[in-house]
């Protein structure tokens, strides 16, 4: 029961979770604020990037189909019943959700004084995936509010800090992320 509601939760959170560690990878680039400022700071910053974003958030899209060919075979070897994202828009909305989210928490930051690749604990961890989960039940409500039960949204919401920091971590010591936060 536990299992499945956790395998279930984290599979159909996958489209945003992915698009973050995209743009990790594809990065660079012309930074969407074109070097803009506002009161003195700049507008985003230079770790928010065009190509990083369309990366990020096509692979998060893309990513769907593929999960849904997966979800059977899986579910039956792990013995649960695995929801599927066979709304387009469902997968769009998590996945340019997510970017948006982080892309939000970046003009927080830089508000807030903070520069580039500072830790802001909390913000860090859950922007995207709050961004995700507000453009998929935007986008496609009936299909948000049969896979998102209140179960599954517990385990995203406790899940994803304790994801996004270790994959964090080991995207630092890989050597392809400046800071492992
Ligand atoms: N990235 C990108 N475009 C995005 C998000 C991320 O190009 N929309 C790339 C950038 O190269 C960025 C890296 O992924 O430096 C890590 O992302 P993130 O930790 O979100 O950015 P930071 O550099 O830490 O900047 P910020 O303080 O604004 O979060
Ligand atoms: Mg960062």
């Amino acid at each position: 029961m536990l299992v499945s509601v956790v395998v279930g939760a984290l599979w159909v959170t996958l489209p945003a979770y992915l698009p973050n560690n995209a743009a990790v990878l594809a990065g660079g680039g012309r930074p969407i604020d074109g070097g803009r400022t506002l009161g003195g700071r700049r507008l985003l910053g230079d770790g928010k990037t065009w190509r990083g974003t369309a990366v990020g958030t096509a692979v998060g899209t893309l990513a769907a189909p593929v999960l849904n060919l997966l979800a059977t075979p899986v579910g039956a070897t792990v013995g649960v019943t695995i929801p599927t994202i066979q709304v387009p828009a469902a997968a769009l909305g998590l996945a340019l959700g997510a970017m948006v989210g982080d892309v939000a928490a970046s003009f927080v930051k830089r508000r807030l004084d903070r520069a580039r690749g500072a830790a802001v604990p909390g913000l860090d961890q859950l922007d995207f995936v709050v961004g995700a989960l507000v453009f998929a039940a935007l986008a496609a409500p009936a299909w948000f509010t049969s896979v998102f039960t209140l179960p599954r949204l517990v385990v995203v919401v406790v899940a994803t800090p304790v994801l996004h920091v270790t994959t964090n971590v080991i995207a630092y010591r890989l050597g392809l992320k400046d800071e492992p936060w």
